[in-house]
């Protein structure tokens, strides 16, 4: 271990420029220069600074992402411009293109296929299991008496606790229930609010157990191991769409039920093999969590879950399916996507707001449709990409931006490079060159 690296205390007490001072003298070259560039992007604005450091802890700067837009969504007849955060090149040129192509052939449709989340308590009963699941009806009546001043207002809002069940897995794990409940989180996420519930569900079952005389003497035998929400939200899932006459789908006009016969078969593939499906639903994932970057959900949730649902037969399998029938091109996405627009970060966040009001301010589940539609939309584009032309000659058009930044290119050999590599490969090494042998002319 370098000598400089020392167990420090107390460093979340200290001033955000103490800490930035800290690590760039013990962790960074050159000190100086990382301080600088640090505090580069450091907020002007001292009040939103303040918003944005308290999301999370020890924060020494702001870290910048790209904010884009596709434009010409069309979804269930209406549209939208979506915001995407994203640093990879080509995803929202992607989107965009996507959108463009489905525009003409009726857009995109979404629909709702549920909306229930889930919460979990897990504990250990070592008495008699019979006697627990007697007691059940009564304990559940406990839990809603006792969460009644945490569920009001979601009532209210049409939501809360649907289902609470009680769930004996001791064949698996000695002693192991599980109280699993449902809830309806209206337009927030739901986080906090389900596992406010189940917390208190946790202590109200051991009240449960010390109060009533049956299970007198007994209350050691239960432990509540924890009480928190899953992200698994099988019942919690969007469908997106298209369709559109066989000879409609078309690239560039031309008739091509070659294309549609391997677009088809792209999408087979991936849901046979799980090394295909993996890199499938990621290109999906490059849309999802851009839209949900930008409404400042919680996109590890959203992943989790997602891939957690393409594994819900026990093999890992694409989340979109594709069907050529009677005439028809059909290409659809069904993701569990457990997002919010009220509540969290998403009113918090000064450009997660813009991006709700760019949207037009929808209801979690209108979120839930545009964010499903761009996913499908990016897998569109990823696979007729791939099916035709491969994926590079569009990425590293689009990469080719960072590679002439990276080399410092000034703009009128941007240009002449832009020119040069229209029909030519793109590759670092090339670029380079071409600069190279452009600077060499020039001297
Ligand atoms: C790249 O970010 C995503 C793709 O690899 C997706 C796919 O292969 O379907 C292009």
């Amino acid at each position: 271990m370098n000598k400089k690296h020392q167990l420090i205390k107390g460093f979340s007490k200290q001033s955000k420029a103490a800490k930035l001072e800290w690590i760039a003298n013990n962790y960074t070259p050159n000190p100086d220069e990382t301080v600088e560039d640090m505090k580069g992007f450091w907020h002007a604005d001292e009040k939103l600074q303040k918003v944005l450091d308290g999301f999370s802890e020890n924060t020494i700067s702001n870290y910048m992402m790209p904010y884009g837009i596709a434009p010409n969504f069309i979804i269930n007849d209406k549209m939208y411009a979506v915001p995407m955060v994203i640093e990879e090149s080509s995803v929202v040129a992607a989107a965009a293109s996507a959108a463009k192509y489905w525009s003409n052939k009726g857009g995109f449709k979404a629909k709702i296929l549920g909306t229930k989340k889930v919460g979990q308590v897990h504990f250990s009963w070592k008495g008699d299991s019979e006697k627990l699941f007697q007691h059940f009806e009564n304990i559940k009546a406990v839990f809603h008496h006792d969460t009644e001043p945490i569920t009001r207002n979601m009532r209210k809002r049409g939501g809360g606790i649907l289902d609470i069940e009680l769930l004996d897995y001791t064949d698996l794990e000695a002693d192991y229930y599980q109280i699993r409940a449902t809830f309806e989180t209206c337009d927030s996420m739901g986080a906090n609010f389900i596992n406010s519930v189940l917390e208190a569900f946790g202590q109200s079952l051991k009240m449960y157990v010390i109060e009533n005389d049956d299970f007198k003497g007994e209350e050691e035998k239960l432990t509540v191991i924890m009480a928190i929400l899953s992200n698994f939200t099988p019942e919690c899932v969007v469908r997106a769409s298209v369709e559109c006459p066989l000879e409609a789908f078309n690239i560039n006009g031309k008739d091509n039920s070659a294309f549609a016969k391997k677009f088809e078969k792209a999408v087979k593939i991936a849901r046979l093999d799980p090394y295909r499906a993996t890199t499938h639903n990621k290109g999906i994932f490059n849309g999802i969590d851009a839209v949900v970057l930008a409404t400042a959900n919680d996109f590890r949730a959203i992943e989790a879950c997602g891939h957690a649902y393409a594994a819900r037969d026990g093999q890992y399998r694409s989340l979109s399916q594709c069907e050529i029938k009677d005439g028809k091109f059909r290409f659809w996405l069904d993701i569990p996507l457990a997002v919010g627009t009220v509540g969290g970060l998403t009113s918090l966040h000064p450009l997660a707001k813009r991006t709700l009001e760019i949207l037009g301010n929808p209801s979690a589940e209108e979120l839930m449709q545009v964010i499903a539609v761009v996913g499908l939309a990016q897998n569109f584009a990823a696979l007729r990409s791939l099916v035709t032309t491969g994926i590079q000659k569009g990425h590293m058009k689009m990469h080719l931006q960072n590679i002439l930044n990276h080399l410092e290119a000034s703009e009128i050999e941007g240009k002449q490079i832009i020119t040069y590599f229209e029909n030519k490969t793109i590759s670092f090494t090339a670029v380079r060159e071409y600069l190279q042998s452009l600077r060499e002319t020039l001297v």
